[in-house]
């Protein structure tokens, strides 16, 4: 059987257990600032499912877990700055402390608007943790609290992020070496 995925076209940049530690520190930074509080984990989807669910498992405090889910780059590999609500929260959010669950943070169209579509919903107080942030890829600035990795220009795949809906469930993150072109 042929290896998958093929050892040409990704490089691993952080295993699995270099990403645990991180998710533990990002986890007790996280507990400390909201001691005593019951924060509400928006994770966006899809990409943020698997640091999402690493995420909650290793913070010790009563939350709550929603999912928004927001598609920003279709089956491309370029920001097209157009976001669609394909999944909304199950509960209103008026008042509460909301931390948003990224993936990465990119261009941060997509932030900007999930902070925009929050704060209109009249949450108490938001906060970020992403696990990837690129910011030299920058259009708009956003918020960032909590970082688990700054990356470069890498198209980064695996541990959630795709490249056209592939490589999601890729235990470490990786670049993909041979990106294809958008269509
Ligand atoms: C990715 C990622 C972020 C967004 C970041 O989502 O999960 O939500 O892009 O990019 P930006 O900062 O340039 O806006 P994507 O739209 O690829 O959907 P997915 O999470 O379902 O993979």
């Amino acid at each position: 059987m042929r290896e998958y995925p093929p050892p040409e076209a990704i490089r691993t940049l952080y295993t699995p257990a270099a990403i645990a530690a991180r998710v533990g520190e990002l986890a007790h930074a996280i507990a400390n600032d909201y001691a005593g509080r019951s924060p509400i984990l928006v994770a966006i989807l899809k990409g943020s499912f698997v640091f999402a669910s690493d995420l909650a498992r290793a913070l010790p405090l009563p939350l709550r877990i929603e999912f928004l889910g927001v598609r920003s780059y279709g089956s491309g590999t370029v920001s097209t700055g157009a976001v669609q609500i394909t999944q909304d929260l199950t509960h209103p959010i008026e008042n509460q402390d909301i931390l948003i669950v990224e993936d990465i943070v990119d261009t941060g169209l997509t932030l900007a608007y999930i902070l925009g579509l929050i704060q209109a919903r009249g949450a108490r107080s938001v906060r970020v943790c992403a696990l990837l942030d690129k910011p030299s890829r920058r259009r708009v600035e956003v918020p960032v609290d909590y970082v688990g990795f700054s990356v470069g220009d890498a198209f980064v795949v695996g541990y959630g992020l795709d490249c056209a809906e592939q490589y999601r469930n890729l235990p470490a993150l990786c670049e993909l070496l041979q990106v294809p072109d958008s269509p």
